[in-house]
């Protein structure tokens, strides 16, 4: 039978990968990944886990993908894996985070081929640890968004917004007035990291790797 893990790279930095992903990634027949301009960052992350294997990169182009083109993309990974091998399809972070990976998945598997997932650490679980932010405290609530709503905000302690680059100044408006203090984390755990506080350097950065965390301000 055919089988494709799913493998969360991790958010950057090389040594977050866990021990379990580099070892389904060293005994993989071949390696998937979304075409970024002929890269991918998860790709890179790994590397050195991945030398001489056969790499295909898929081309789902963000904000605009189809079903047709996840099943497009299913299909090629059902023909690259042999039979009783394993393909392996790298997700930044975790695989079920915002992730294509979710969707083709689901193609595959009707098509008959076994899957399979080994969780990686999300970015921000690594962004909180970066910036030393508290993410929840006895009793409180989370919310993991990538763009708000109405009321998103409402009842919730922390959020993690991911995504922060669509109209950053009404966001950071909507933040503060909300009654959040945030912080703006770039790259986490790259070497190019920053973790940005002021309002004119956030509006300033246009990095697509980046993400706001807010803590709601004690009420008085
Ligand atoms: C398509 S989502 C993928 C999320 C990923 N599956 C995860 O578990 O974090 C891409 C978004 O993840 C966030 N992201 C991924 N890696 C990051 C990092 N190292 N630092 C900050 N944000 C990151 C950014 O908000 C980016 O726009």
């Amino acid at each position: 039978m055919k089988k494709l893990y799913g493998i969360g790279t991790g958010p950057g930095d090389k040594e977050l990968v866990t021990i379990k992903a580099v070892k389904v990634m060293e005994d993989a027949d071949i390696i998937f990944a979304p075409n970024n301009k002929g890269t991918n960052m998860a790709l890179d992350i790994v590397k050195e886990y991945i030398a001489n294997k056969k790499v295909i990169l898929l081309n789902l182009p963000m904000g605009q993908v189809t079903k047709e083109d996840y099943i497009k993309n299913a299909k090629i990974m059902e023909e690259n894996i042999l039979e009783d091998k394993y393909g392996v399809f790298l997700t930044l972070g975790d695989p079920l985070i915002y992730s294509t990976f979710i969707y083709l998945m689901e193609e595959i598997e009707e098509m008959g081929v076994q899957t399979e997932i080994v969780p990686g650490i999300p970015s921000f679980i690594a962004a909180a640890a970066s910036s030393k932010t508290p993410l929840t405290l006895k009793g409180e609530k989370l919310l993991i968004i990538d763009e708000f709503k109405e009321n998103s905000l409402k009842n919730i302690d922390t959020f993690c917004l991911l995504k922060t680059w669509k109209d950053k100044e009404k966001l950071l408006k909507e933040i503060d007035e909300e009654g959040f203090t945030y912080k703006y984390i770039k790259r986490a755990t790259l070497e190019e990291e920053k973790i940005l506080i002021d309002e004119e350097e956030i509006l300033k950065d246009k990095d697509y790797i980046s993400l706001i965390i807010g803590r709601r301000n004690p009420r008085d």
